[in-house]
Parts: structure tokens; C-alpha cells; sequence
């Protein structure tokens, strides 16, 4: 992966004085790779050196995929679910939604939705085994109202239709305590669990991620791979990526910058832009710092995919109020498949020039423009597109991430006012209202 850091508009100097200040988060993470377990809030980055979970991620996938699978059904919702997403749109779920041939689909469950469930149950009424289905129900709490409600629903349509083989479509993914493991335990459903300090948002790379991306036929080895790379990168003293856009981003927001744009020339990512929109919102918008003042920190992420968006937002970072900081993220424009004709009705200056010559001039374009407007923005670009490249850009943010919270001082790994939002609808549909103090 590449990355050009020359037009973030942040001084040498504070590049130094704010480094400095994360010398010491560095060696701690530093130490938690070494301590390779799961005892820290960090442990996350311990994933992609952990072959038992691919080991048996691999195993389970086989066994699930080995008749032929048509449809996977991921439920869940927000860290559950949005890094599957990501990967298997950016690896080919995108085009293949266009052509619609592709098996297996994936489909996501994530809100309550009933002209999606609707859908849903057309697509069960067409399967004729049971081992063209399988459902994966993933929730690090096991508690989480959306994924009870839709996970609730089609199972009791699996059994209707498939009675007890039903169990063998049904894998939970959860923490090893949870209501939902306890579930899967007593019906007999298979149960990969979760690290207890692994939180949704930073959970792509254990099972969460892995075990629905092996039944779509990903390498997720590969994904560790990339993953692990990025980590050691952003984990050295020189070319630390992750360190360097969270310095980028902290220096901004001193300056008044609160929304980040992460502007993507290529639509098939536009899932990662928002798996990162979740990482960034959740983790860094907290109302209390570390040291319990109440400061109402946070950047708004905002994701714009180029070029359609140069047309809206374009015009907004250049023209309107002075407080985006902009990631461009492209891919490596190699191929040259598509020669625009050199004569017939359409001519201009695109003539005899192939498609990705006119999309490189237009991401050239839209940089230039950023930098007569003097506005601040750092250009990454995944040199392939496969399971390395989209692990390592996945790896990258979540350390930025940490990073960020760090230099911001806020806790990075929790969601209070998540966590106020499902237990008041939790309360609403215990007693028909909140109760006091929820
Ligand atoms: O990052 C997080 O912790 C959250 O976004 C969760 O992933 C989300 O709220 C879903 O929670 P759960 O996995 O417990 O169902």
C-alpha cells in the first residue's frame, strides 16, 4: 500500500512534537504483540498472527460449504457485520451484484426491515435443501435488539422449512458468555466464540469476519497476511502509516477540522469507507475524555465516492467552510482494457484514451484542485485489489484509530451512549416505556 503524506498541511515540527507524545502508547502496543495473547483493550492487533482461529474458522467453513452452499445469511449489525461487508463487496460482491450470477450471495441482515425479511423468506421458499442455506448469526453481546429480533425470525422459518437439520445451517459467532453462546450450546448450533477484550468494531479479523469470508471462498489467510504487514508497519519508528494520518488528523482538529472525508475512487469500496466511518464515529466520539471532563470530542466521518461525489461534495470541501480533512483511496491503475474510439459521436479530449487513464487524470484533478484550495488531504492507494491490500488498509485504520484516541484522550474501545440506546429500547419493549434511569 502507498500513501502520500506531502499535502496533509501539518508542519515538521509538529509532526515531531505530536509523535513524542505517542512514544510511549507505541511501546505498549509494541508490548502487546509481544505478550501475543488477549488481555488488552489493543489485543485486536494479536488477530492476524493467530493461525488456531484460522485453523478453525477453515475447518467449520469447510464443513458448512461442502454441498454446494447458494445463500449465506449474515445477521448482525454494526461491528458484527459491516468489515464482511466491506471485504466481500470491495472482492467482487459489488460486480457480482451487478452480473447476479455469482454463488454464493451473501445477504446482510442488519436492521429490523420487514419488506427485507420478506425478500428473505421468497429466497428460503425457493432452496430445496437445507445445505444450500446456511445462517450466520454474529453479536459479540448476543443481546443486540436488531440481531435477536431478524436472527429469532429466520431461524423459526429454517425449522419450519427444514425442521431439526435446521440446527446444522445455524453458526453462532459470539462472546464465549453471552446469552447467544449459551443458546448455541443448548440447541446444538455450531459456536465459534469472539476474545472477550475484542470489541465489534475491531473485530473483523478474529472469527467475526473470517468465518463468513471462508464460506465465500476468500483467502483469508491472505487477509491476516496484509493485516499483519500494516501492524508491523505501524507499529516501527519510521513509515508508521497509522501513526502518521492519526498526527494528520489530531493536528486538524486542534485546528477546527471535525469532519473527516474519506473520498474513494473506486465504488467497490465504499463498504470499507463505511466500516471506517463506523470505527472512527464510535471510537473517537466520545462526550468524556479519559480523565472524566466532559468534552464532547469527535471527528463526523463523512464517505464520498469519486468521481460521482465530485460533483456534490467536490464542490463543498472546495468552496464551503474550512473543516475537512480529506484520505483519497484509490487502487492501482494498471490495466488497460477499455480504449475510448478515437472517432464516432462522442469525441473530446477522452479519444483514444482508455478508461483508466481518464480515471487517474480525474483523481490528479480532484488532488490539484485540493491543493490550489490549500485544503489538507493524504492520498493512500491499495497497489492490488485482493485480500492482502484490503487487510492491510483495514489494519491501518484501526491503528489509526488507536492512535487518534490516544492523541485525543479519549477511550477508543467503549460506546456508553450505544450502550444507553439498546437499553432503552430494550426497557421500551420489556415494560412499553423507558424506565427511569435507563
Ligand atoms: O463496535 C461495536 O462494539 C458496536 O458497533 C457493535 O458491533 C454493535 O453495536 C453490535 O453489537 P453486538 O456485536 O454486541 O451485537
Amino acid at each position: 500500500m502507498k500513501f502520500e503524506f506531502e499535502n496533509t498541511l501539518v508542519p515538521a515540527e509538529e509532526i515531531e512534537t505530536i509523535g513524542r507524545k505517542l512514544e510511549s502508547y507505541q511501546k505498549h502496543l509494541n508490548e502487546v504483540v509481544a505478550a501475543a495473547d488477549y488481555s488488552s483493550p489493543e489485543s485486536s492487533i494479536n488477530l492476524p498472527d493467530d493461525s488456531g482461529i484460522r485453523d478453525s474458522v477453515t475447518e467449520l467453513a469447510n464443513e458448512k460449504t461442502k454441498n454446494g452452499l447458494s445463500y449465506l445469511v449474515v445477521v448482525g449489525i454494526g461491528g458484527s457485520n459491516l468489515g464482511t461487508e466491506a471485504v466481500s463487496e470491495a472482492l467482487g460482491g459489488y460486480y457480482n451484484k451487478l452480473l447476479s450470477n455469482s454463488h454464493p450471495s451473501v445477504l446482510f441482515l442488519e436492521t429490523t426491515d420487514s419488506r427485507y425479511m420478506e425478500s428473505l423468506f421468497q429466497i428460503l421458499n425457493k432452496v430445496n435443501s437445507a445445505s444450500e442455506i446456511l445462517i450466520c448469526v454474529v453479536s459479540k453481546s448476543g443481546t443486540t435488539t436488531e440481531t435477536v429480533a431478524n436472527a429469532s425470525l429466520l431461524t423459526d422459518k429454517l425449522f419450519e422449512k427444514f425442521g431439526e437439520v435446521a440446527k446444522e445451517r445455524l453458526v453462532a459467532i459470539t462472546d464465549p458468555d453471552s446469552s447467544l453462546a449459551s443458546v448455541a450450546r443448548e440447541e446444538g448450533f455450531s459456536l465459534l466464540e469472539i476474545p472477550k477484550v475484542v470489541g465489534g468494531r475491531y473485530s473483523v479479523m478474529s472469527a467475526v469476519g473470517l468465518f463468513p469470508l471462508a464460506c465465500l471462498g476468500f483467502d483469508i489467510e491472505k487477509l491476516h497476511a496484509g493485516a499483519r504487514e500494516m501492524r508491523d508497519r505501524s507499529l516501527s519508528q519510521t513509515d508508521n502509516p497509522a501513526m502518521h494520518s492519526a498526527i494528520m488528523l489530531a493536528h486538524h482538529y486542534e485546528e477546527g477540522c471535525r469532519i473527516h472525508d474519506t473520498f474513494i475512487f473506486d465504488p467497490s469500496f465504499e463498504y470499507l469507507g463505511k466500516w471506517y466511518r463506523q470505527l472512527l464515529a464510535e471510537s473517537i466520539g466520545k462526550r468524556m475524555d479519559r480523565d472524566g471532563n466532559e468534552r464532547r470530542i469527535g471527528y463526523t466521518p463523512t464517505v464520498s465516492i469519486g468521481s460521482t461525489d465530485l460533483h456534490s461534495v467536490g464542490q463543498l470541501t472546495l468552496g464551503g467552510p474550512r473543516d475537512k480533512i480529506t484520505t483519497f483511496v484509490s487502487r492501482d491503475l494498471g490495466s488497460e482494457e477499455f480504449d475510448i474510439p478515437t472517432s464516432g459521436a462522442f469525441s473530446g479530449l477522452t479519444q483514444g484514451r482508455t478508461l483508466e487513464e481518464v480515471l487517474e487524470a480525474l483523481i490528479r484533478g480532484a488532488e490539484s484542485a485540493y491543493v490550489k484550495s490549500g485544503l489538507p488531504f493524504l492520498s493512500c492507494t491499495l497497489e492490488s485489489v485482493d485480500e492482502f491490500e484490503i487487510g492491510a488498509f483495514m489494519q491501518w485504520k484501526m491503528l489509526e484509530v488507536m492512535y487518534l484516541g490516544e492523541l485525543l484522550n479519549v477511550n477508543a474501545f467503549d460506546q456508553p451512549e450505544v450502550e444507553s440506546y439498546k437499553k432503552a429500547t430494550r426497557s421500551i419493549l420489556e415494560n412499553g416505556q423507558e424506565t427511569q434511569g435507563q
